[in-house]
């Protein structure tokens, strides 16, 4: 991040709204009363590393929970708004009709605190808008994607570090031969969707890192081993195409217990297996569901924590591995706890999960330590 990102964003006069509110209303104490001033941050020990730790945002936090917010500036390197670029939140209205505030208001925030900013996402065939499906014919829905690329990506051209230009590709159950989701946008514009996406984020942006974000990679079952081989054959063809890419991000949405194993292991070479493309990799929304696991509060943090330690020692020992990001930093704002998961990862007695390394009232949990000391554990790297 270069220190004339603030000023392209105040000359360009996109991000005024968040800017100008971030200027007036926003101010990050360094410290919140969950840490003491002198205690390690996250980032700091990720950073020692050549890492970079980061959670997920949303403007809503950033204008009404100024503490956990804190938390936040204090904590984390980076921030990737959970909901605010998805398309379906921009726009859910018909086309032309955009609205960028949250989405502002997170970049805002990230220039202003000096973090880094990842791009959550361009296209995801579960966050299109309505009128989309409804475009008459191929020609208009490929104007509308390109649009939105051109749009999106131009306006935070030079802030974000990575997009994520196709989330969620693969979903080898659909029975295609080459892997890939049936879904609105193949089935609008064909497999060339893939290129069109990545190329065109490219020329709109040239310095933005370019990410294929994935889930179920991580574990050891066939379900997830034939993932990982359609995700690395998907990667062999863009490569073999010329289509731009820099990045594998492993959503890694885990559980305590419950789920198929983990294999250290194997994970580990999987990615190495991506590393030998010369891609990156980003843990880009990692979590800990803590459904079946005892309601004993200090038994169950104890699991989450050992799942997570356990996936990023193994994670991180591969060099590639830049980034980790949590998909959220405290259980006052996680998916699982608001229960927009699918079941699975709810807990059945009632209780409110568990899943991040912060509690509800922003106090550290064992899970802090547990990724404090896989970062102070892994090697060194050079920074992504
Ligand atoms: C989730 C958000 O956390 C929820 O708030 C929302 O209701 C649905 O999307 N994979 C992704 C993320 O790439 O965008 C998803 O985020 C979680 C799964």
């Amino acid at each position: 991040m270069s220190g004339e990102k603030p000023r392209r964003l105040a000359r360009r006069g996109l991000l005024g709204s968040g800017l100008a509110v971030l200027g007036t209303r926003i101010t990050v104490p360094l410290c919140t009363a969950a840490q003491p001033a002198n205690s390690e941050s996250l980032k700091r020990l990720a950073a020692e590393k050549g890492l970079i730790y980061g959670t997920t945002i949303s403007a809503n936090q950033i204008l009404h929970d100024p503490a956990f917010i804190a938390l936040v500036a204090r904590q984390a390197g980076l921030v990737v708004p959970e909901n605010d670029m998805k398309w379906q939140d921009i726009n859910r209205g018909a086309p032309g009709k955009d609205d960028y505030g949250p989405a502002d208001t997170v970049a805002g925030f990230a220039v202003e605190n000096g973090m880094v900013l990842r791009g959550h996402n361009i296209l995801w065939y579960y966050r299109t808008p309505s009128w989309f499906f409804a475009l008459p014919g191929r020609d208009a829905k490929e104007r509308a994607v390109i649009d939105r690329i051109k749009t999106l990506v131009g306006r935070y051209r030079g802030i974000v570090h990575s997009w994520d230009v196709v989330n969620e590709p693969i979903e080898p159950k659909d029975g295609r031969p080459d892997g890939l989701r049936k879904a609105v946008f193949l089935e609008a514009l064909g497999p060339g969707y893939l290129d069109l996406a990545y190329r065109l984020t490219r020329e709109t942006d040239p310095r933005a890192r370019l990410v294929v974000n994935e889930y179920d990679i991580e574990l050891d079952s066939p379900v997830h081993e034939t993932r990982r081989r359609v995700l690395l054959d998907l990667l062999q063809r863009m490569q073999k195409a010329g289509t731009p890419i820099d990045s594998i991000g492993v959503q890694a949405h885990l559980a305590a217990v419950g789920g198929p194993p983990f294999s250290p292991g194997k994970f580990r070479r999987f990615l190495a297996e991506i590393a030998a493309f010369g891609l990156t990799i980003e843990i880009t929304e990692l979590d800990v569901t803590d459904r079946d696991t005892p309601a004993d509060i200090r038994v169950r943090d104890r699991m989450v924590a050992d799942t997570y330690r356990r996936f990023l020692d193994a994670a991180l020992d591969e060099p590639a591995v830049k980034m980790v990001v949590t998909w959220g930093l405290s259980d006052r704002h996680s998916w699982i706890v608001r229960r927009e998961t699918n079941q699975s990862k709810w807990r059945t007695d009632g209780l409110p999960s568990r899943p991040l390394p912060f509690d509800a009232d922003l106090q550290p949990k064992p899970a802090v330590g547990a990724m404090a000391e896989a970062f102070t554990h892994a090697p060194a790297r050079p920074p992504g």
